[in-house]
């Protein structure tokens, strides 16, 4: 029960009511507060546990476990091993989200040694935050970060790359400026943009490096123009939703006073529209070549 933070012992009718009403659904919805998974030894379920509270704008979870009560006393660590292992590949590799945490009662002492063997860091101790049997306990909190997924400003190195993937077919065919690009009138482009204070430009890295970019150029004093690209050999693996997701949180963080990010896609550029409906753009304008998108975000 301290467990699952669980006031009232649960019941087999209420547990399948649970299941009925709560879980089964989400397995039909493109973006569920949580996943869940069965633990497997075997074929023996001996547990369950998957990522819960999870905000899909922010790219965050939070990890869930729990195992067998009876395998606690020898198997815990393994277990927990396991399982931190298994739903990591989930987390990170798979729905690429920048950050995992834990959310622990303070009653379990042998469980923080593990995640910390496991890379997590404690991140936070909510003193006194829940009052169990009569005694105040903390909270804790322990976080681990994508590592495979960081963010760099381009930089005059990185010139003739972006000069390949701007003259690159697959990129010119979404680019509203359909002439050939030479290397001089890409140069003296992008001199200005990296150097321009209206402007951020930035990298997106993961597991094989440089894999993309998304430009944000001020058109006026709070709105930004966002541009986007994935390298043509990395398309198709979700880098292209983690670079809007994750890029739009830094707008407010180089620039100053952003309050709507808006783009602009063509009819047929089907994964752009649909990156910027998941990431709940609305659509201001549409006219005969171009949709326009915008959002409001945080200054
Ligand atoms: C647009 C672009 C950045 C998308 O990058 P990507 O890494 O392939 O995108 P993702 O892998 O995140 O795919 C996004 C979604 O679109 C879907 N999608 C991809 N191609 C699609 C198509 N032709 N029709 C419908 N959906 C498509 C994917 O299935 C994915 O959905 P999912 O998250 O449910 O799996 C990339 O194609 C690109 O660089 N294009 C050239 C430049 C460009 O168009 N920039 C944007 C200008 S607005």
């Amino acid at each position: 029960m301290y467990h699952l933070r669980q006031t009232e012992l649960l019941t087999p009718e209420g547990q399948d009511q649970y299941f009925s009403t709560i879980i089964a659904k989400q397995f039909e919805e493109q973006r569920p507060h949580q996943i869940l998974f069965s633990f497997l030894h075997q074929n023996q379920c001996i547990g369950y546990g998957g990522l819960v509270h999870i905000d899909w704008e922010k790219a965050t979870a939070e990890v869930s476990f729990i195992m067998a009560t009876e395998l606690e006393k020898n198997q815990f660590e393994t277990n927990w091993s396991l399982y931190l292992k298994l739903i990591e590949e989930v987390a990170f590799e798979s729905l690429h989200f920048v950050r995992i945490n834990t959310y622990a009662y303070d009653l379990r002492p042998h469980l923080y040694p593990i995640l910390i063997k496991a890379g997590f860091i404690e991140e936070q101790r909510l003193k006194n935050h829940i009052l169990i049997d009569g005694n105040m306990k903390d909270v804790l909190i322990h976080g681990k970060h994508n590592t495979a997924i960081a963010f760099r400003k381009a930089d005059a190195e990185d010139e003739s790359r972006t000069y390949s993937w701007a003259s690159n077919p697959s990129v010119r065919k979404y680019s509203f400026q359909k002439n050939e690009i030479s290397p001089i009138e890409h140069r003296e482009w992008f001199q200005k943009k990296i150097t321009d204070s209206d402007c951020l430009y930035l990298l997106l890295i993961a597991e094989k490096g440089i894999c993309g970019s998304i430009r944000f150029d001020k058109i006026n004093p709070h709105t930004v123009l966002l541009s986007f690209l994935i390298d043509p050999t990395e398309q198709g693996k979700g880098y292209g939703t983690i670079i809007v997701q994750e890029g739009q949180l830094l707008v407010n963080r180089y620039l100053d006073d952003v309050h709507t990010i808006q783009a602009e896609v063509m009819h047929s550029n089907e994964a752009s529209h649909y990156i910027f409906r998941k990431l709940d753009y609305e659509i201001s304008e549409s006219d005969k070549e171009k949709t326009t998108y915008v959002k409001k975000i945080n200054s």
